[in-house]
């Protein structure tokens, strides 16, 4: 039985993307076959794994019923990783998706198919918590909620974690929360360091232990199409992306 995560806030910028690709990497990486889904019409996932933006068919056209799962798995730079991209037409999914007929139940249902074929699934969101987002909770059993270590780090929390609640109750009951995942990370900083502590203590069970600094190289990776575990497999981004893929394993 594959196990769905998707990565979640509604904050942009906040690492969700490179976080979903890399440790995505990671698994693949340790030899189970996972599958990378891109929700998100910037399709930033897709193209950080070095496939094609319009490539087709995509995540829109599963959603619509036009195309498989199956027929839509794109192999990556990466070997043991798959991508369902995004592809051209996401961005329209946004409006037609809540248009259609239990619309939220249609990626869990779109996605049934291809989920045990896998180890993992990861679910990338888009920076917000409209239909996709929403689609992306139902279909998924854990969230992992990247939170940028920065002054208004815990702003939207608030709202993120109601969102969870209500679809929990309403739409899927076995969701849980993986964990929140400290990104971005500058150590050396009296604001890093506040802003850790100060998340830590409102969350005290449910913040990752390992934290993803703040790294050139994780920053760059994308543009060679690239994870930066095989990007830079040395580099700090790499070795912490690494120990949290362990992490998420752990806690199952
Ligand atoms: N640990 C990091 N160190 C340096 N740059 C990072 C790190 N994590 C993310 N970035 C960069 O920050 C930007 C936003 O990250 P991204 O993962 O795209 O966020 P989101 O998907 O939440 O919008 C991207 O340009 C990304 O390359
Ligand atoms: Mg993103």
């Amino acid at each position: 039985m594959g196990t769905v995560y998707a990565i979640a806030n509604q904050k942009g910028g906040v690492g969700k993307t490179t976080t979903a690709v890399n440790v995505a990497a990671c698994i693949a990486e340790a030899g189970y076959g996972t599958l990378l889904v891109d929700v998100d019409p910037q399709a930033n996932a897709t193209v950080g794994l070095g496939v094609a933006r319009t490539q087709f068919p995509g995540l829109y056209e599963v959603l619509t019923g036009e195309a498989r799962a199956q027929d839509a798995l794109t192999s990556t730079s990466v070997p043991g990783l798959q991508i369902l991209p995004a592809g051209a037409g996401l961005a329209g999914a946004n409006v037609e998706l809540p248009r259609m007929e239990g619309f939220e139940q249609r990626l869990r249902e779109s996605l049934a198919p291809v989920v045990d074929s896998f180890a993992y699934v990861l679910l990338d969101c888009p920076p917000s918590l409209g239909p996709l987002t929403v689609s992306a909770l139902v279909a998924a059993d854990r969230v992992i909620v990247p939170v940028q270590t920065e002054y208004f780090a815990l702003e939207g929390l608030a709202g993120l974690l109601e969102t969870l609640a209500l679809v929990r109750r309403e739409l899927n009951p076995r969701l849980t929360v993986a964990g929140m995942l400290l990104t971005m990370h500058d150590a050396r900083t009296r604001l890093g360091q506040d802003v850790e502590r100060e998340v830590r203590a409102h969350f005290p069970d449910l913040v990752f232990d390992t934290v993803i600094p703040r790294n050139v190289r994780v920053g760059e990776a994308p543009s060679y199409g690239l994870p930066v575990t095989h990007h830079d497999p040395l580099s700090a981004g790499a070795e912490a992306y690494f120990e949290l893929a362990k992490e998420v394993a752990a806690r199952g």
